[in-house]
């Protein structure tokens, strides 16, 4: 029996929350505000306040972040980052001592105020999201 799927949404697949209190939400750090046209250290991590598990079997597997500039239409890919140790040795799952940690530093800068978004993805809990605005000064 062939079954008709129904198509879903990817927006609606993003879940987001509390970086605080959801320790799957990215929390987005950045000195604001900046000047225009000034480079900005953006830091981006899981599990800042409650720590994300972080095995062989469950990990962030990537972030990407994102740039919204102010009363435009389409958004602006900064950055992607892949996470690939998850403590998997030759001896097997968790049997090393190294582990990527997701968090990362992006650098961008812009003329304009506006939004920074970014995504992260779980390997057991799908994806997960969050925003911050960006102000230049003046
Ligand atoms: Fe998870």
């Amino acid at each position: 029996m062939n079954e008709v799927l129904k198509m879903e949404n990817l927006g609606k697949l993003f879940q987001t929350g509390d970086w605080k209190k959801e320790k799957h939400v990215p929390a987005i750090d950045f000195r604001n505000p900046i000047k225009k046209d000034e480079p900005v250290n953006v830091n981006v991590g899981v599990g800042k306040e409650i720590a994300h598990p972080n095995t062989t079997e469950h990990h962030i597997e990537w972030i990407e972040v994102y740039f919204l500039p102010e009363g435009e239409k389409f958004l602006y890919a900064i950055g992607k980052f892949e996470f690939s140790a998850h403590g998997a040795s030759i001896d097997g799952p968790n049997k090393s001592s190294i582990y990527s940690q997701p968090e990362v530093i992006c650098t961008l800068k812009t003329a304009k105020s506006g939004t920074l978004l970014a995504a992260s993805y779980c390997n057991i809990h799908g994806l997960w999201t969050s925003s911050e605005g960006l102000k230049i000064e003046g």
